[in-house]
């Protein structure tokens, strides 16, 4: 294989598209990948393996894959010697507990003496002794959410994002044990290669800006020239506003970098305080 940086992504899963969007956004030209093991990107030196999201932690671990993107659940019960480098802010989802009717849980203890099937036996049983429970684990390769109905457990501890899989198989939610969300990992210590190390700095950069970039929106908006002050006080900007002349001598034109979950919060005061024209825009990258 090439001296490419190695990259490990899930083959077929709820963090597949969503990370290939990610590098997409990271202005990576990914060759098409239906189908395929390993594809490479057009305009940076990395290639692509697409594996068991399950086996990814080993993979990165023993060099098989210089880095992956994966979900924090699978890091943690896997255990390997592998580092996260940086949390990716999707894919996010819970581990918990869930249970079909008549065997509610309403207090955590009502758990003690029963029987929870699950894929992820080592958070489970670390829970379990860190609260003092006592309950029988049965660990399945997969379709744990079928186990209460065919009788094999009481209840199942697994993995919920949109809680449909819960609902389609009537199931209810119930204590939650470990959030997670995609993670890029990379074995612990230094990649050997010093080329594939500039690489992965790169693309790490690229990343965070992504990040940052997704989190912030260009706020624009027209404002007349008493209310600067005001105005200002009352942008939650990452750095000091441009502020700009008009035309219209009495009034100003304000453009600022705002966190995007602000928005909502700020626009009523902004409108109180005589803005008008007010633009949200996306911003694709952010260097800081
Ligand atoms: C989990 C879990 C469910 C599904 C729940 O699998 O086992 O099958 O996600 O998602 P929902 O609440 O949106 O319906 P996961 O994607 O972790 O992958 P897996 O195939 O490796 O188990
Ligand atoms: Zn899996």
């Amino acid at each position: 294989m090439s001296g490419n940086l190695k990259l490990a992504l899930q083959k077929k899963g709820r963090l597949t598209e969503k990370s290939l969007e990610l590098l997409s956004l990271c202005g990576l030209d990914i060759e098409n990948y239906s189908e395929r093991l390993v594809v490479s990107v057009r305009n940076f030196p990395m290639d692509i393996l697409f594996l068991r999201d399950d086996d990814i932690p080993e993979y990165v671990q023993d060099g098989v894959a210089d880095i992956g993107i994966v979900g924090e659940n699978v890091v943690s019960e896997k255990q390997t010697q592998s580092l996260i480098l940086e949390k990716l802010g999707f894919g996010r989802c819970s581990l918990l507990f869930a249970y079909p009717e008549g065997k509610e849980i309403k207090k955590i203890e009502d758990i003690n003496e029963k029987t929870i099937a699950t894929t992820y036996p080592r958070i489970l049983k670390e829970y379990l002794r860190t609260n003092n429970l006592n309950a029988k684990v049965i660990e399945l390769r997969g379709s744990v959410e079928i186990a209460p109905s065919l009788g094999v457990a009481d209840l199942i501890c697994d993995i919920v994002s949109t809680g449909n899989t819960l609902m389609m198989n009537k199931l209810k939610k119930s204590f939650k044990v470990f959030d997670s969300q995609a993670v890029l990992i990379s074995a612990a210590g230094e990649l050997k290669d010093e080329r594939k190390n500039d690489v992965l700095r790169d693309l790490l950069r690229r990343i965070r800006s992504v990040k940052t970039a997704h989190s912030s929106k260009y706020l624009m908006m027209n404002i007349p020239k008493e209310s600067l002050d005001k105005i200002i006080g009352i942008i939650p900007s990452l750095k000091s506003p441009t502020v700009l002349h008009l035309a219209d001598e009495n009034m100003l034109a304000v453009h600022a970098v705002i966190p995007s979950d602000k928005f909502w919060e700020i626009i009523e005061d902004l409108k109180s305080a005589g803005a008008s024209g007010v633009l949200l825009l996306p911003i694709e990258n952010l260097i800081q």
